[in-house]
């Protein structure tokens, strides 16, 4: 009885000590509060500067969101995606997936000097801007439907690395298998690649990302594919823009659409769905058929991505300039 009365305190002592150790690392600490006190205005300023920007020029919505997910991707949501270059480090800007390719730098400038201006001094991060831009685009672009409590409290990096933004984010030439293994070492499963890829309903692309699907792919519709070469020629042209998909402006499910009549622009995109069957495909039918679904699963699988290693407590630091590290 004493012994195993021993045993159980034993384990208590363990399960508190393996809590405590455990909670602190895997939690990031976001609260969707987070500004409440101090720059109680954010959110509402964040929208219009992300609403202006949008009657400005459509297209900016959808790159708002993708810095977002570049962003996350690379060493987790800390802004490092923002920062120029410096003697110290080579940043992401000019990684393979980003160079001559990423955009929205100038309005997240725009939204941090509205921000900054409205709390008297620089509390919101320039990783939670991004983060709060990329809901406000989806929303404005799709409807209150797909809105979700974005949660903050992100601080920003200190540094960046090109090599890791070439390492972390996927090209558009990634099979299925390899597609799952990068979201799965970032935490997210076939589901949120599913969700999260409905990201193409909105944007665009250039001829030089999607040439070898319209030339060499099988998978694709030939009418499709026929119609993108005479936007995309096998020679030049490489930055000649298609749509991602054919409501580039408005955040809806015909991008799951497309892809069940191999309409997806990205040999990745399409390889979500085969027509076979897979767990992938059944997930692509539900989104193509059931908006509410789709509306439904993405926050989540959003919350989730902006969860992936965040920056909190005293680490990193809250930029002046989304550009560039604070000196002190
Ligand atoms: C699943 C793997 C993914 C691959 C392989 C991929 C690849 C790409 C590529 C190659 C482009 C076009 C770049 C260019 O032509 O300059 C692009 C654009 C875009 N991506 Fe992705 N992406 C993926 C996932 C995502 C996710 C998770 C999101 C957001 C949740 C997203 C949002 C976007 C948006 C909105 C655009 C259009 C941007 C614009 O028009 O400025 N992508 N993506
Ligand atoms: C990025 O693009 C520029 C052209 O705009 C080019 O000069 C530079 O070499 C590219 N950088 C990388 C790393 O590919
Ligand atoms: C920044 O430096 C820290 C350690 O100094 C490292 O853990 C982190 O991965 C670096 N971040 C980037 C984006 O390279
Ligand atoms: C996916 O690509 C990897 C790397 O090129 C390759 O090893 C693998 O066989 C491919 N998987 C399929 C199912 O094609
Ligand atoms: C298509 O495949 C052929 C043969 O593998 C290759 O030479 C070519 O560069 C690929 N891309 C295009 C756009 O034709
Ligand atoms: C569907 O096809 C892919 C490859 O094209 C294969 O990896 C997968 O196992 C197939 N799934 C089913 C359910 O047949």
């Amino acid at each position: 009885m004493a012994a195993s009365h021993f045993q159980y305190f034993l384990f208590l002592v363990l399960v508190t000590l393996a809590t405590l150790i455990v909670i602190p690392t895997t939690h990031a600490k976001l609260s969707p509060n987070y500004y409440n006190k101090v720059c109680p205005k954010a959110l509402t300023i964040i929208r219009s500067v992300v609403k202006k920007a949008i009657i400005r020029e459509n297209r900016i919505g959808a790159s708002l969101l993708r810095l977002h997910f570049h962003d996350c991707f690379v060493n987790g949501c800390d802004a490092s995606i923002l920062l120029d270059d410096t003697p110290s480090f080579l940043g992401e800007k000019t990684a393979f997936p980003n160079n001559n390719s990423l955009r929205g730098f100038d309005v997240v400038d725009e939204i941090k000097a509205a921000v900054d201006k409205a709390c008297k001094r620089p509390v919101v991060s320039c990783a939670d801007v991004l983060a709060v831009a990329a809901r406000d685009s989806v929303t404005i672009l799709g409807g209150q439907q797909y809105w979700y409590q974005v949660l903050l409290g992100r601080r920003d990096a200190r540094n960046a690395s090109w090599d890791a933004a070439n390492n972390n984010l996927p090209p558009p030439f990634f099979n299925f298998t390899q597609l799952v293994a990068l979201f799965q070492a970032h935490g997210l499963n076939l589901k949120d690649l599913v969700v999260l890829s409905g990201g193409h309903t909105i944007g665009a692309t250039h001829c030089g990302v999607f040439r070898d699907r319209i030339y060499n792919d099988t998978n694709i519709d030939p009418i499709f594919a026929a119609n993108l070469r005479n936007i995309c020629p096998k020679v030049g042209g490489d930055t000649n823009l298609a749509p991602l998909d054919s409501t580039p402006n408005r955040f809806d499910t015909v991008f799951y659409t497309s892809l069940m009549s191999k309409k997806g622009l990205f040999h990745s995109d399409q390889e979500l769905f085969k027509g076979n069957g897979s767990a992938s495909d059944k997930l692509v039918q539900l989104y193509s058929r059931n908006p509410y679904a789709f509306a439904a699963a993405f926050g989540p699988s959003m919350i989730k991505m902006g969860n992936i290693n965040p920056l909190t407590g005293i680490n990193g630091e809250i930029r002046s300039s989304c550009r560039k590290v604070n000196n002190f």
